[in-house]
């Protein structure tokens, strides 16, 4: 009967080989940097492979490898995603009781099983792979049983060479969904099963080399390449440098030998020069990669190669919407590429070692890593039935803390380190994540720091269990201060702080949740500004959406927790990355792309100063630059740019047509664009843009002339309405709005205007969503107390006072309004609201005008192309656009608010034959739509919304930034709408299109 080790924390791996580097052999005459499948010393086990499903191990046949198979399941797959079971999405809470080691009798199981011909030999072993199973495995060969392992995001060997015969050979594979190990697999992600990476053989020469280890350290400019390995027989080694010329070459040593090589050329994110290291015994040759590099921290700054690096960083986890937790190469390749393309150079292996291959693509296109254990116990923070048991947070660390799960932390440290020693991109070892801290972790950065003390140690989740022996924290095994979301004060105190010498390094930060990140270029400037601050990985690369279908255009249908009819879930929270589940960017990305932007240019009195935030690459090698300086978004002059800015170095730059330029409105642009062919990006493409208003935009709000022509006032007890020359407009006593503009005999507005301060919430408009449901800001009735015309020379005056109230409350807003209507037919409206006590920060403050549908193109003056608010708006400029009410919108997975518009001078919007021109006091925001509020507030998924006949026109007096509340601090002060008094004042002039073109 199999013995099951599932449940129990000391014996981890059965029957396994200790863990080495990752690494593969090829046949003498191969090229040994072929990729892995090139190597005819692998042999793939990827593919289809018989399945058979059970609800738990104990409804297995006793003899589990001879289950009869019922159907087929790809190699690598989530069995949930091909047919058996459901896939559920869980952040924090365990999806079990938590009881470790226990996990439940019903235990979705699977079997697999495949045939595989074999010819072994003298001299030659069997060893069967798994680069990661999910979540433990047991294995037979020819029905007798081999071996036990767990974890799932790491390799398990096993020497099957015993149990081989000549010809057809059988593996089976029990997988099952829950162990000891999914205490330690919390991590915030669908939780699927199976063998989710790949399975193959490699073929080892039994004298040849078992592992090695490639220490490279710099001495000048000399580099010390320092090779250890364990073998039966000797080995011969060559070195060649980034272009594949022979360099250096030592032949039959033993066990370990020095280069040293003058004149090397450093490996860094910006230049990932490669050298190759080829090891050869008289059987086998293997490839590999070197970079010479150093990571140091020096007086608390971090440095790579000595020189200050920051860490434009993203947090990645292995996902995608249609396979799951498996990645193909190409994926991994594509994700890459377009993170260099928005200006990436760091990633957090989130939160667990990626596939091998992962690190190796990071090596050669670039990227500094923070590799991470596959540990996280979050989870049992919410495990207490009493929380108050526990200070605040300390239970987190309820597991870490015990005896029994010690040896796993450990097991999981050393599988990662063991197996991606070798990598250059690899600058950190992180201890996984939120877990809490304890000795177990201690112990585990103890055993780093021997084991590897060329890279530093990295660990966030420093809380302490109560009562628990209290573990070192110190400065010798943690070689940085990890944060997440951290609020501005927190950095401040962290800086100010005396006793604290080491780097501070932001983990997560800015949690892209659907509209969002906002507020990244804060975060930024401060660290731009502070040497002691190491730069940040955002929250996170891709969505978790899966995708269940297409709409008729094509567009994918996304669902996420809670879709599949899981209890306990998380909803959309595991939709908060840069990009869509397909990698389709988000606006996020783009404001991410130019925050990391690698050249920023401030003004300095006549000048420009130009900063290069790269650490190892003049400017001009990679980028070319051209400006453009526009007054009002019409072009004045335009330039090409000679750039001649070293590494960490300023240019300063005098453009004396620039400086000769006048007027209000003036803004100039350095656009930056790529000076070579890359695979991310080719000459000529877009990386980044710079914009500098040299003077402020005025506004154009122009008086009507004042023409003696007499308007019409006709009152009832419902309205008021006025005319003139070829205009009819109706004003309600029940808001003291347009409900009607007719002019020239069209329609302007097709429903009554509306007072609004509601917008669909935003995800990181979480820390105030439920005070805003509470005041049912979303329709708020008016109560127009007294309204009051009067006619004056050229004008109306519409003076009304009112308030803004729904049920049960005092109403929150109380407003004094005028409105002015001119012989020419412009309504000028000036609003004073009064926000009551109490009252919230509001979402935005304006009127909402619904429009025919005809009217479909805005033109303005304002933050564009795309999307801007308060806060995120470092990926558009200043200038003049037009957008169609169907053409930009970013389509979030779970409805809200998109597509504003801030700091607006001008709008105007025209249809068919009339249009509405705004323009106002001050900057304002304006949004333009087909989709109502009501609709997209209700919405849970996009394909549930769709696109109103009329067009809506929101324009705000202001409106609150967006934050990243969803996970961290609130939006902050200064972009909030909170106020006690508000000022509106909009002047709305109606278009007659051909007029208007004769005009221009
Ligand atoms: C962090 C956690 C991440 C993710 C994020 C929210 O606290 O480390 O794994 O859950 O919050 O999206
Ligand atoms: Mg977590």
């Amino acid at each position: 009967m199999q013995t099951w080790y599932h449940e129990d924390p000391a014996l981890l791996h059965v029957g396994t080989l200790p863990p080495r580097n990752a690494f593969t052999p090829f046949a003498p005459a191969q090229d040994p940097f072929g990729s892995p499948e090139t190597s005819s010393r692998r042999i793939p086990l990827n593919g289809e492979w018989d399945f058979a499903a059970f609800e738990s191990p104990e409804e297995a046949p006793e003899a589990w490898w001879s289950a009869a198979p019922r159907r087929k399941m790809p190699v690598p797959g989530n069995w949930e995603m091909n047919g058996y079971g459901r896939p559920v999405y869980v952040n924090v809470r365990y999806p079990i009781p938590y009881d470790p080691p226990f996990v439940p009798r019903k235990n979705p199981t699977g079997v697999y099983r495949r045939c595989f011909t074999a010819r072994p030999e003298p001299g030659v072993s069997w060893i069967l792979c798994f680069e990661g199973v999910d979540s433990c495995f047991y294995v037979a060969v020819n029905g007798r049983f081999v071996g036990y392992s767990q974890v799932t995001h790491c390799t398990s060997e096993f020497d099957v060479t015993p149990f081989l015969r000549e010809g057809e050979n059988e593996l089976a594979v029990l997988v099952l969904k829950w162990c000891d190990g999914t205490y330690l697999e919390d991590q915030d992600k669908w939780r699927m099963s199976g063998i989710i990476r790949d399975v193959f053989f490699l073929l080892r020469q039994e004298s040849g080399i078992e592992r090695y280890q490639v220490s490279s350290s710099l001495q000048g400019d000399m580099g010390n390449l320092l090779v250890q390995w364990k073998s039966e027989e000797p080995v011969s080694l060559e070195v060649l440098d980034p272009e594949g010329n022979l360099v250096e070459k030592a032949e039959t040593i033993r066990d370990s030998y020095e280069f040293r090589l003058p004149a090397v050329r450093l490996w860094s994110a910006e230049k990932p020069c490669l050298y190759s290291l080829i090891f050869r015994t008289s059987r086998e040759v293997i490839g590999e990669r070197i970079g010479f590099r150093r990571v140091d921290v020096r007086d608390g700054i971090f440095l790579v190669n000595d020189q200050p690096v920051k860490l434009r960083g993203v947090n990645r986890h292995e996902s995608h919407p249609v396979t799951g937790a498996v990645v193909s190469p190409e994926d991994m390749r594509r994700d890459l590429l377009l993170m260099k393309r928005y200006n990436m150079n760091a990633i957090r292996t989130s939160h667990y070692p990626p596939a091998p291959l992962f690190l190796r693509l990071c090596d050669e296109l670039g990227f500094y890593v923070v590799d991470e254990a596959d540990i996280e116990s979050h989870g049992s923070v919410e495990a207490p039935l009493n929380k108050d048991q526990y200070q605040s947070y300390s239970a987190i660390a309820l597991l870490a803390n015990r005896p029994d799960y010690e040896a796993a932390i450990l097991d999981r440290v050393q599988r990662l380190v063991e197996r991606d020693i070798n990598r250059p991109c690899v600058l950190f070892w992180s201890m996984g994540n939120e877990s809490g801290y304890s000795l177990a972790f201690e112990h585990a950065l103890r055993w780093v720091k021997q084991r590897d003390p060329s890279r530093l140690t990295h660990y966030q989740s420093m809380h302490y269990l109560k009562d628990a022996p209290i573990p070192n924290d110190s400065v010798d095994v943690l070689d940085m201060v990890s944060v997440m979301y951290p609020p501005m004060e927190r950095i401040e105190r962290f800086l100010a702080n005396p006793l604290e010498k080491r780097p501070y390094f932001m983990c997560e930060y800015a949690h892209a949740m659907g509209n969002g990140p906002g507020g990244a270029e804060a975060y930024w400037r401060k660290i731009y500004s502070e040497p002691r601050m190491m730069g940040g990985c955002v929250w996170e690369w891709c969505d978790h959406g899966i995708r269940v279908g297409t709409e008729p255009d094509g567009t994918p249908i996304y669902r996420y927790g809670g879709d599949f009819g899981e209890e306990n879930h998380d909803g959309n929270f595991c939709i908060d990355g840069l990009v869509f589940p397909d990698r389709t960017p988000h606006r996020g990305l783009q404001e991410i792309g130019q925050v990391y932007r690698p050249v920023r240019v401030e003004r300095k009195e006549n000048s420009f100063l130009l900063r290069n935030m790269l650490a190892f690459t003049a400017a001009e090698e990679v980028l070319l630059c051209r400006y453009e300086a526009e007054r009002n978004g019409r072009l004045l002059l335009e330039g090409d740019l000679p750039l001649a800015l070293p590494p960490l170095g300023v240019q300063e730059v005098i453009l004396p047509e620039v400086e000769n330029l006048s007027g209000d409105g003036i803004s100039i642009r350095f656009m930056f664009s790529s000076a070579r062919d890359t695979e991310w990006l080719r000459r000529g493409e877009p990386v980044a843009f710079d914009q500098i208003l040299l003077s402020v935009p005025a506004s154009q709000m122009r008086e009507e002339p004042a023409e003696q022509i007499a308007l019409r006032i006709q009152e009832t007890r419902k309205a008021i309405s006025v005319s003139g020359d070829g205009f009819e407009y109706g004003f309600s006593r029940e808001t003291g709005l347009p409900e009607s503009m007719i002019f020239r005999g069209k329609p302007l507005l097709i429903s009554p205007a509306k007072w609004n301060c509601w917008r669909p919430p935003t995800d990181n408009d979480a820390p105030f969503r439920s005070r805003w449901e509470f005041l049912h800001l979303k329709d708020l009735v008016p109560r127009v107390y007294r309204m009051e015309a009067e006619q004056t020379n050229a004008a109306v005056l519409i003076r009304s006072e009112l308030s803004l109230g729904w049920q049960i409350h005092t109403p929150p807003l109380r407003l004094s309004a005028v409105l002015k209507i001119g012989s020419a037919g412009s309504v000028t409206l000036t609003a004073e609201a009064r926000i009551a006590e109490g009252c919230p920060p509001l979402p935005r403050f304006g009127l909402l005008l619904p429009l025919p549908g005809n009217m479909e193109t805005a033109e303005y003056l304002g933050y564009g192309p795309v999307d801007s608010y308060s806060d995120k708006r470092e990926a558009t400029w200043w200038g003049a656009f037009s957008e169609t009410a169907d053409q930009f919108r970013e389509r979030h997975i779970r409805p809200q608010e998109a597509g504003a518009h801030v700091g607006c001078t001008l709008l105007r919007v025209t249809g068919e034959s009339a249009g509405l021109q705004v323009a106002a006091e001050k900057p304002f925001s304006f949004r333009f739509t087909r989709y109502s509020q009501e609709a997209e507030t209700a919405a849970r998924h996009r394909d549930e919304l769709f696109p109103e006949e009329n067009v809506f026109l929101l324009l705000d007096a202001a409106q609150s930034g967006i934050g990243t509340g969803s996970c961290g601090p609130a939006t902050a002060p200064e972009y909030q709408l909170d106020g006690k008094e508000i000022h509106l004042c909009f002047q709305i002039k109606p278009i007659l299109i051909r007029e208007t073109e004769d005009h221009e």
